[in-house]
């Protein structure tokens, strides 16, 4: 089914209508490229009119659309399943379903996208098909957003499209080379929403994010879970240098996108310190030991990294970020793991009962 539904009595009914508002005012925005009609988020009097469509209501979604409700912006956004979409809904999102397994594409309604002034892409591509909504319905997606209410559009990609580079140093300007299918799906997927924000006329922002950690999905949980690690993560395991970014500043990044005119530039989201996974996992152990002593078994990453060294050694890169400080002026909550990960243990409640 491909079907982006609310509700089963009015399944394309739009995600705003329950909201009053002041059409009048909406209908007033003007694209994001005209610079002196740019607002910062934090305006309490435009994020009124603001809204919010992320495709994903993920880890990054969810918290950046956290952060959107609280500066009074209407958020809503997509899931695979109706228990999420209850869970969604309960927290104070628009949430639709959105799954692919029907063919009755012609059916699909995206209407819930006419109004919306800001639109996220936070899903992944799938291997062999391509991105969820644009491989089967890319029109149809246009005409309901281009009645000149989007104001911004921002794909979130991944720095795996730069493929293996020798432990180089990777600025944005460095040609993207994917090896793996999900990396070339992910360049793929990238350029199909470079050309709907070319053919809408709305500067699309691509943001290259490293590893997403932060409250509930950190090297600190999956060591408290003692959870097995998969065959991907002991591959990266075995890395000397891997790319993360915390969500809070992932939630920068897109912020400073909004608020800083942007001609829609690709972005490398990720921290100053591309340390092995190893390196962060010992740290994580020392925190929890510290604040719980004697609780944690054997370190689900122990003997990762000497084992795997060498068979990674030569597909490395480390990320930079300078493009990302420099013209968007963010300036990283947490530059390091150890800032991130000490932040996320301050709060965390003792799992040892
Ligand atoms: N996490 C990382 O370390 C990382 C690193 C680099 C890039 N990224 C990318 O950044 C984006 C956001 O990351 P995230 O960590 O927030 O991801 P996430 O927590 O896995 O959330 C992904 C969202 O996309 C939805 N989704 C996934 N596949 C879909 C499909 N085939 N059709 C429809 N919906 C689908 C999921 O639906 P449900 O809510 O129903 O599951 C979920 O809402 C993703 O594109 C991710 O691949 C992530």
């Amino acid at each position: 089914m491909l079907e982006l539904s609310k509700l089963s009595t009015s399944p394309w009914s739009s995600p705003f209508n329950h909201l009053s508002r002041d059409r009048v005012r909406f209908r007033s925005l003007k694209p994001l490229c005209n610079v002196e009609r740019v607002r910062s988020i934090d305006d309490d009097d435009a994020s009124s009119a603001n809204r919010m469509f992320i495709l994903g209501l993920g880890f990054v979604g969810q918290f950046f659309g956290n952060q959107l409700t609280k500066q009074n912006w209407h958020v809503g956004g997509t899931c695979r399943s109706e228990i999420k979409r209850h869970r969604l809904e309960k927290m104070g999102f628009d949430a639709h379903l959105f799954t692919n397994d029907t063919e009755e594409t012609k059916n699909l309604s995206l209407s819930c996208l006419e109004e919306v002034t800001h639109l996220l892409v936070s899903w992944p591509p799938i291997v062999g098909f391509g991105d969820p909504v644009l491989d089967r319905c890319q029109d149809v997606l246009q005409s309901r957003l281009g009645n000149g209410n989007l104001q911004w559009l921002c794909y979130l990609s991944s720095t795996s499209v730069y493929g293996d580079c020798n432990g180089a140093w990777v600025d944005e300007d460095y040609p993207a080379n994917p090896k793996k299918a999900s990396a070339k799906a992910r360049l793929a997927a990238e350029n199909r929403w470079l050309s709907v924000g070319n053919n809408l006329g709305v500067p699309v922002q691509v943001l290259r994010p490293g590893g997403i950690y932060g409250p509930g999905r950190s090297a600190l949980d999956t060591i408290i879970k003692q959870e097995i690690l998969t065959e991907n993560q002991r591959m990266r395991e075995a890395r000397r240098y891997t790319s993360r970014i915390h969500v809070d500043d992932v939630c920068q990044a897109l912020k400073a996108t909004i608020d800083v005119p942007s001609p829609g530039r690709i972005y490398n989201v990720v921290d100053d310190d591309p340390a092995p996974r190893t390196e962060v996992f010992a740290f994580a152990s020392e925190l929890i030991d510290k604040k719980w002593p004697g609780k944690i078994k054997a370190s689900p990453t122990a003997g990762a990294y000497r084992q795997g060294h060498e068979r990674a050694e030569g597909g490395e890169k480390r990320v930079s970020n300078v493009r990302m400080k420099n013209d968007l002026g963010v300036k990283l909550l947490h530059p390091t793991y150890r800032s991130g990960l000490e932040d996320i243990i301050k709060t965390m409640e003792n799992p040892f009962p």
